[in-house]
């Protein structure tokens, strides 16, 4: 009988922000499976380690085959249910054989930052993807948050929405939540649009807040 399977949501990133049921699947896994950046901050001595890249059907073997004679565990960044490798994982995989834990995401530790709450929020991820109904919606004053990614920069996606004639909206972009490097940026479409700042790992949020 093949082992259990945990999918662990790993929160934004720092060992301060991981649940301890996470940890508890965490520090029980001997193989662990997930994006260079979560491996390197929580791997321990011991434990195998399998890097994702873009093969995602390729890390599903690999953890097909390890889970009959290990323990495995797949770390997500944030929560497993927000635009995470977890849904690809129970659409490949025997849903009797996972377990998952949910991590607080990136996008509520945003608006934690920002003292403010998100149950009006629209959430967009623009990771890896383009959404064109983002435009509407800041067209119509909408509360958006928005996972950005490698091509869709927070800069990249201010100019292109008033390239789209959206109005020069208040914006924030939170860079490297929980980490030591973390930044909140604040000002409107227009500035973003101009500034050359590196923002990789970044939530933006867009709306007067
Ligand atoms: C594939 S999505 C996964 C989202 C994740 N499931 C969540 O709940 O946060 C990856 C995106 O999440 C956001 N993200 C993840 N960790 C972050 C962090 N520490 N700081 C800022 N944004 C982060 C970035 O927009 C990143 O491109």
């Amino acid at each position: 009988m093949a082992n259990t399977i945990a999918v662990l949501g790993m929160g934004p990133g720092s060992e301060d922000y991981l649940t301890p049921a996470a940890a508890k699947y965490l520090s029980e896994a001997q193989v662990l499976v997930g994006a260079s950046r979560l491996l390197s901050t929580f791997a321990r001595p011991g434990q195998q380690c399998y890097p994702v890249n873009a093969n995602l059907k390729e890390a599903v073997q690999f953890i097909k085959e390890k889970s009959r004679d290990y323990r495995v565990a797949v770390l997500v960044s944030g929560d497993t249910g927000l635009y995470s490798f977890a849904s690809y994982l129970t659409r490949h995989l025997d849903e009797n054989q996972l377990k998952i834990i949910p991590g607080i995401s990136s996008v509520q530790l945003m608006f934690a930052r920002l003292k403010k709450p998100w149950e009006q929020a629209v959430i967009i991820s623009m990771h890896g993807r383009s959404n064109s109904e983002i435009v509407e919606l800041v067209k119509k004053g909408r509360l958006v948050a928005v996972l950005t990614g490698r091509e869709n920069t927070p800069r990249s996606i201010a100019c292109w929405l008033l390239s789209e004639g959206c109005p020069n909206a208040g914006v924030k972009v939170g860079c490297n939540l929980s980490y030591e490097n973390e930044r909140i940026y604040s000002g409107r479409l227009s500035d973003l649009c101009r500034c050359s700042d590196d923002f990789s790992n970044s939530v933006m949020v867009i709306g007067d807040v």
